[in-house]
């Protein structure tokens, strides 16, 4: 008898370097949760083969990819089409290849509201919210954040002609001001402030702003997460923030809306938030 052997779908994230990716593990089980069957691997490509190896993954049979660091602003070149989530925020974190086209997806925004708001009980409208840093993780979160009509948001940054740009860039959404972090000194306290500056990641501190803190009240996200206390969210605690978050429930959250763009279906995010380590 001829056994009939299951080809899976296969789908994974691409990164430089992509070793520490806990995206197959929640893809994982957003997969057995829905009784969907796929393969979720791990891709490996420096930005200079970033093109090279998508395209060798879509030849061999890949359905998508989740693009991670450093390669959000590159892949959007990749497409042939962007959603209006990527084409606003100039950077994709989702690939969905069809036959043979690429359209690209930004999950991130989305992925951080639904924490922010659905997980986390954070209400946005008519809050202050300050964020830290002006690189990509910021360009994918303004519009989400704006849309939510916020009182008004600073983004603040070490080059300040960065942070300048992204407030120009976002302006006609709502307000929305660039500044240096010591001129956080001369303006109010904030209801919200986020980390999306990448210097946590390379065990750097960044000069975090004390004055951004309203003692007992300031909520603080720190978009990145660790298995240890983030650098933010210890600045943050010594602080008297009112409450801290790492970035374990936007990590989840971008992965289920990547996972119901490539397969038509919502995967149920809470238990896989309370199994993976929760740092604060
Ligand atoms: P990402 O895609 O994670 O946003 P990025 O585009 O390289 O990465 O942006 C990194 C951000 O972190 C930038 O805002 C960067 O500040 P500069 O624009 O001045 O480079 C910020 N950043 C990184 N290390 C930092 C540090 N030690 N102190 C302050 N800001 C830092």
């Amino acid at each position: 008898m001829v056994q009939e052997t299951a080809i899976l779908d296969r789908y994974g994230v691409v990164g430089y370097p992509v070793a520490h990716s806990k995206s197959p593990v929640i893809h994982q089980q957003f997969a057995e949760q829905t009784g969907e069957s796929l393969i979720y691997e791990l891709v490996e490509a420096s930005p200079d083969d970033l093109e090279s190896v998508a395209r060798q993954f879509q030849r061999a049979g890949g359905k998508g990819l989740n693009v991670t660091v450093p390669h959000k602003t590159r892949a959007t070149r990749l497409v042939d089409e962007l959603s209006e989530s990527a084409s606003i925020a100039g950077a994709l974190n989702t690939l969905k290849f069809d036959e043979d086209r690429i359209v690209g997806f930004n999950t991130d925004g989305i992925g951080l509201i639904r924490d922010l708001r659905d997980n986390w009980k954070f209400e946005i409208p008519n809050t202050r919210i300050l964020v830290l840093g002006a690189g990509g993780a910021t360009q994918g979160i303004l519009a989400p954040l704006l849309d939510l009509e916020p009182a008004a948001i600073v983004i603040a940054n070490r080059t300040v002609a960065k942070a300048d740009a992204l407030a120009n860039h976002f302006g006609a959404l709502g307000a929305v001001e660039g500044m240096r972090f010591n001129d956080v000194r001369s303006v109010e306290p904030f209801d919200l402030v986020i980390n999306a500056t990448s210097a946590g990641l390379s065990g750097e501190s960044a000069p975090f702003p004390k004055e951004a803190i309203r003692r007992g009240h300031t909520a603080c996200y720190d978009l990145s997460y660790a298995l240890h206390k983030t650098p933010f969210v210890a600045w943050a605690e010594q602080m008297d923030a009112g409450r801290t978050r790492a970035g374990w429930g936007m990590l989840i959250e971008q992965a289920a809306e990547s996972f119901r763009i490539w397969r038509g279906i919502q995967p149920e995010t809470a238990h896989v938030l309370n199994r993976l380590p929760a740092a604060n």
